[in-house]
């Protein structure tokens, strides 16, 4: 089977490219690259004014199977993924029961292998049901394909069990991805704590909640050695703790949201549940802090933290609906936008989408050199849409972001040669 797709840019961070060329993929490969290609017998893919960049990569995606399949089921999720040109994401292990043992990462990887619309790489937990206390049998997990482990979700409070937890990860040459919360700090705080959180009477969450127990993590990083990613950063003083450790030399990584750079405390007002996150949102200056971050380097992947809730669990009042908000199929145009507004490059935007958080994962995708899987987004960057929460692909509909006006979406996506997702 032969698939060429002729006449886009062609935008692939991971070789430099970024040239009107044609790609031609045979057999779910990427066979040949080069000007004005013909391949007698291909289906032919005119791309004309699109982008043609690697399949998107989420390295932060709450699948909920098994056991939340009201919420998502790794079928609606992946679909949810292809629709918004993501070919892989890594998913987290807070399901039911808890992705912290062999079976439930076999289970979650035939599954996706045989009924999902994007790769499937599950992260197992760090330690057993999520407890924070004994340590799971990293090899077992790696062994049934893990690409990770993390609490997410949940910190690790207990320094000696996470300096323990990146001894072995290390040993089996695994990263850490750590939910950096300090539990004692955070308290019941449901938003970020300032004049936002006072005049609403809300509960607030201080900065120093995330950014000490990032520092911890860092240092523990850099006393084992240990490959550390940090997950969903948020402030700015956070970011100037792994700012300071990857120039010491660190093996750290971290990634964003696409909530937490667009939108601030403000989005609370008016008590949409769906602005409910952890972290929560924070400060202009904490979004202007991430901005600053994606264009300087030191945010290293852009993950969407897809967090499905029913409506039932979001639906009540600030203080007990649930964290979270589904982002598969926001995080493209929300990305593009910061291209729009002169933050980041457009390569840049695809780097950080692709082979940016293939890299702070070391999960082989986010690549379209010959040779590698064809695994392929084509993007209208120019296409204007409104999202429309009831219309999304995911089975929740919890997005802060209904009624935005969007620009740029997936309009096709190819998984191993196939097509998953036509707009
Ligand atoms: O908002 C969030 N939702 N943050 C997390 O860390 C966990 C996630 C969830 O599982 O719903
Ligand atoms: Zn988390």
């Amino acid at each position: 089977m032969k698939l060429l797709i002729k006449g886009g840019r062609l935008l692939d961070p991971s070789q430099g490219t970024d040239a009107q060329l044609d790609i031609l993929v045979e057999d779910g490969k990427v066979s040949r690259i080069g000007e004005s290609l013909q391949a007698e017998g291909a289906e032919v893919v005119q791309a004309d004014g699109k982008l043609v960049v690697p399949g998107l990569l989420d390295i932060h995606v709450h699948l909920r199977d098994p056991g939340y399949e009201y919420k998502e089921d790794i079928v609606s999720g992946t679909r949810a993924a292809a629709a918004g040109g993501f070919t892989s994401i890594a998913c987290m292990p807070n399901t039911n029961p808890f992705n912290d043992n062999k079976s439930v990462t076999w289970y979650i990887r035939s599954r996706a292998k045989e009924e999902g619309f994007a790769n499937v790489f599950p992260l197992g937990s760090i330690t057993k049901c999520l407890k924070g206390e004994t340590l799971v049998e990293m090899g077992d997990l790696k062994e049934a394909g893990c690409v990770g482990f993390t609490d997410d979700g949940r910190p690790v409070a207990n320094g000696e069990v996470m300096r323990r937890a990146m001894e072995y990860a290390t040993g089996f040459g695994m990263p850490i991805l750590s939910h950096s919360e300090d539990l004692s700090i955070v308290g019941d705080g449901v938003m970020n704590e300032g004049f936002v959180a006072t005049e609403l009477g809300l509960k607030g969450i201080p900065w120093v909640g995330e950014a000490a127990a990032i520092a911890r993590d860092v240092m523990l990083a850099e006393f084992t050695g240990a490959r550390l990613h940090i997950c969903h950063i948020s402030c700015r003083q956070s970011l100037d703790v792994v700012r300071a450790a990857k120039a010491r030399g660190v093996k750290v990584t971290c990634e964003v949201t696409p909530h937490h750079f667009t939108l601030t405390e403000d989005a609370v007002r008016g008590y949409d549940t769906n602005t409910k996150v952890n972290p929560p949102l924070r400060s202009a200056d904490d979004v202007a802090a991430m901005c600053e971050g994606l264009a300087d380097g030191t945010i290293d992947a852009i993950a969407t933290d897809h967090a499905p809730h029913h409506i039932d669990e979001k639906n009540v009042e600030y203080k007990i609906a649930l964290n979270g908000l589904v982002g598969l199929e926001s995080a493209l145009p929300l990305t593009l936008s910061l291209v729009d507004d002169e933050v980041i490059s457009l390569t840049r935007a695809i780097e950080l989408l692709t082979c940016g958080p293939a890299t702070a994962l070391g999960i082989p995708r986010g690549t379209l050199a010959v040779g590698s899987v064809a695994d392929i987004a084509i993007i209208d960057p120019e296409l204007e849409w409104t999202l429309e929460a009831a219309k999304l692909t995911s089975k929740s509909k919890n997005t802060p972001f209904d009624g935005w006006q969007m620009k740029g979406a997936a309009v096709q996506t190819i998984l191993g040669g196939k097509t998953v997702y036509q707009k």
